[in-house]
């Protein structure tokens, strides 16, 4: 049963990226499930910093397919920029990169709508990306949408234009917006030439062949649990399923095929975009954190909001994915702060509880286990064992709470940086 799965426990931007690449060499084949480019995710390959918004993040290693699933939403235009820029890295990219023939396309109206109505919101706004990605999710489930596999068919650009006047009709009921649709559709069809080029395969049949064969699949998620449409701080989330059960759908691999559930968290948390975060920092640590952590958006160069790792959020985030090793990543930030703080319980209706409410909006107040820092550098550590006593400490808490062993701990941005539990 070899499906392992990667995927983010929090908001989004826990270091998924770089655990994907460490790992990504015990794998024949890295896929993406979800989401599209909204996504940015950071490696930094011999000391050179790369961000994949829709590619896997297995392409820099020699001899690894990488697939683009179904439950993907692809954009043509920035899928054909992200090919150019790591080919010199990866000559034979072309070669290991696999479309699954039914993942949506992202249409340049589809951006426009998603920039009109994020507008039209005002105050409610989201903090969309503005990738078009929620109003391509909405064309998929209306079952209107363009995939992958039709780009081949005689009727594309029948079917193309049918969906562009239904969009044009659909924007004029939000307050006009700046887009320039007719150099944004140029540069749209220009990308498509690009695109058919590539592999399409039957994602479903593909991954059932290597399954069969035993060899191991990594599933690598966007985003993070807490901006799952179902399960996370709706309607502040973005619109897939970013959890475990995301892998299913959007690669066509049965649950009984999935194997490790890894989930990756930080050692504090960090959220982009409007919505509830109950352990946010609206103070100096707060910022603290930002510059530490450079907590700054890969995709939209937003500052990011920071806040403590939040142990109630945690645990709710090991429950719905199912988690079997749990990975937290930027220790390192941590090194210089004298006191570290946990969220362990919150506040919601006059009472304090241990579990996630149906809004996390109703939270009033958070409870924190505070703990000593650990006010010293990690690079020497090779084993968890060889860890100050103060960071174990703090250790011990997740574990307690999540019940489960911490098996990776992520101290610096490195490929090296990561310590692995015997
Ligand atoms: P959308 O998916 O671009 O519509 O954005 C919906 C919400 O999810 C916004 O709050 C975004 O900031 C957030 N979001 C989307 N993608 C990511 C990501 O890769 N990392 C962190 N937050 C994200």
């Amino acid at each position: 049963m070899p499906v392992d799965v990667i995927l983010g426990l929090q908001w989004g931007d826990e270091g998924k990226g770089k655990v994907v690449d460490f790992l990504a060499n015990q794998y024949s084949v890295v896929c993406r499930f979800q989401g599209g480019p909204n996504a940015g995710h950071t490696l930094y390959i011999d000391g050179v910093k790369h961000v994949l918004h829709t590619i896997p993040s297995g392409i820099f290693r020699p001899g690894i397919f990488n697939v683009i699933g179904n439950g993907v939403v692809l954009d043509p235009v920035t899928l054909k920029k992200e090919i150019q820029s790591v080919l010199p890295k990866a000559p034979d990219a072309l070669d290991r990169l696999l479309l699954s023939r039914k993942a949506h396309l992202i249409l340049p109206a589809h951006r426009w709508i998603d920039l009109a109505s994020e507008n039209a919101k005002g105050k409610d706004k989201i903090g969309s990306t503005l990738r078009g990605i929620g109003p391509c999710y909405m064309d998929k489930t209306g079952r209107n949408g363009l995939r992958v596999g039709d780009l081949d068919h005689a009727d594309f650009d029948q079917r193309y234009k049918k969906l562009k006047t239904k969009h044009l009709q659909f924007i004029r009921q939000f307050p006009d917006v700046e887009f320039n649709m007719e150099a944004e559709e140029a540069a749209w069809m220009e990308s498509l030439d690009s695109l058919r080029k590539l592999r399409q395969i039957d994602a479903e049949y593909w991954l059932a062949e290597r399954t069969a064969l035993s060899e191991n699949i990594l599933a690598e998620g966007a985003q993070g649990t807490m901006l799952d449409v179902d399960f996370g701080t709706y309607p502040f989330v973005t619109s897939s399923n970013t959890i475990t059960a995301g892998v299913c759908t959007g690669l066509g691999v049965p649950p009984n095929q999935i194997r490790k559930v890894i989930g990756i968290a930080k050692a504090y948390c960090t959220r982009v975009g409007s919505g509830p975060f109950p352990s946010e920092l609206k103070d100096e640590t707060g910022d603290r954190l930002r510059q530490a952590g450079s907590e700054f958006g890969s995709t939209t160069g937003r500052p990011r909001r920071c806040g403590w790792l939040d142990l109630v959020q945690l645990r709710y985030a090991c429950i719905v994915n199912g988690v079997t090793d749990l990975c937290i990543t930027k220790a390192d930030v941590l090194n210089d702060f004298e006191l570290i703080s946990l969220v362990d319980a919150y506040q919601t209706g006059g009472e304090w509880t241990t579990e996630v409410p149906y809004s996390m909006e109703t939270i009033s107040e958070v409870r924190t286990v505070n703990l000593k820092g650990w006010m010293s550098p990690l690079e020497s550590a090779t084993r968890m064992e060889e860890l100050p006593a103060e960071l174990r400490l703090m250790l011990g808490n997740i574990e307690d709470s999540v019940k489960l062993p911490v098996s990776m701990l992520s101290t610096g941005p490195g490929r090296e940086e990561l310590l692995v539990r015997n």
